[in-house]
């Protein structure tokens, strides 16, 4: 709700968005990134991300491309994935910067852990922080995504009994929380943890086990459910010092949108990464092909003119117009 003007923008950019982008990955969702882009999106986000380095020229690099949109596609929202041409004048000290000496060379560009105790001092000590690492695998979608996905950084805690659930509740009481009820192994899922990473610092994620006995006995007691509503998986929501405290049960299906129509609208509150939020807006303006510089007017001009209508005298003269 708060950021209302993304939504407008969102929704602009899905009318207007006929812009076809051109280059050696056209329209996929492999974003193809220059020096500025790529410190935007690659090194200030709290995601893992993908970059292939290639040149148009080379015959590996043509038979990878397309294992490397899929991967792409299924990462979408979960993972980014990019690509930078090495051909290109302008890529020149990028591809130097990070020592590509062969073509297709695919990173992994790892952000530093976020701790809310100890922020990080600087944007310049984040960078700092980011660990790279070449993939060595098989240049198929299923090797990238495999290694991709074992990469990415959890914030979801896992608990497993009733002091761990109470000590989860009594960290951070002004933040809204969110506990994932699932029948999944021993790991959070990659769509739980890149979850956790959307609203980092803003909402806390944490799971447990519906096989885990202490996990039925207790979600049964203290939410009076039956077994028939704790079969698949469900998030139960704790909310924080002004709102209800919970846990209430989500009952919409699981999805990126649901969740963040919901967050917002039960609590004002914004995802800071993926669908919905600034940063993914900017993504999806460089997929139409548009320049840094002109998106971030755009973002600023639509910012001010929201930030004009908030106000109170306008929305006086919009009544009298009324
Ligand atoms: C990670 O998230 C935190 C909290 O939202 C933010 O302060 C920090 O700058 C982010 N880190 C990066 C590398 O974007
Ligand atoms: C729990 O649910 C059962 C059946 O739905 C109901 O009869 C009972 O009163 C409920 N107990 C509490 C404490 O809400």
């Amino acid at each position: 709700m708060i950021n209302n003007w993304i939504f407008n923008l969102a929704f602009l950019l899905g009318v207007v968005g006929c812009v076809i982008a051109e280059g050696f990955y056209g329209k996929s969702e492999v974003l193809e990134l220059n020096p500025d882009s790529f410190r935007e999106v690659v090194l200030t986000t709290n995601y893992t991300s993908v970059v292939e380095f290639y040149a148009p020229w080379c015959g590996h690099c043509n038979n990878f491309k397309f294992g490397y949109k899929k991967a792409a596609r299924q990462l979408k929202d979960l993972i980014n994935v990019y690509a930078v041409n090495c051909d290109l004048q302008i890529n020149k000290p990028l591809c130097a910067e990070y020592k590509i000496e062969g073509f297709p060379t695919v990173k992994i560009f790892r952000p530093p852990k976020y701790s809310e105790k100890d922020p990080p001092k600087s944007k310049k000590q984040v960078i700092r922080g980011f660990a790279n690492e070449n993939y060595n695998g098989e240049r198929t979608a299923k090797g990238i995504v495999q290694f991709a996905q074992a990469r990415i950084k959890n914030y979801v805690k896992r608990i497993f009994s009733d002091d761990g659930l109470k000590s989860f509740l009594r960290a951070n009481q002004d933040k809204v929380k969110l506990i994932l009820l699932s029948d999944s192994k021993n790991k959070p899922s990659l769509f739980l943890k890149s979850l956790a990473i959307d609203y980092l610092g803003v909402v806390d994620f944490a799971y447990f086990d519906i096989k885990n006995s202490f996990t039925k006995t207790h979600i049964k007691e203290s939410l009076n459910l039956s077994e028939s509503e704790i079969e698949k998986p469900t998030f139960f929501v704790y909310g924080h010092g002004d709102t209800f405290e919970g846990p209430r049960l989500f009952t919409n299906d699981i999805t990126k949108k649901n969740l963040h129509d919901y967050l917002s609208a039960e609590f004002s509150i914004d995802p800071v990464e993926g669908p919905g939020s600034e940063k993914h807006l900017v993504l999806d303006y460089l997929k139409q092909g548009k320049k840094l510089s002109e998106i971030k007017k755009i973002l600023r001009a639509s910012k001010k003119e929201a930030k004009q209508k908030a106000k109170p005298e306008n929305a006086e003269a919009l009544r009298d117009e009324l």
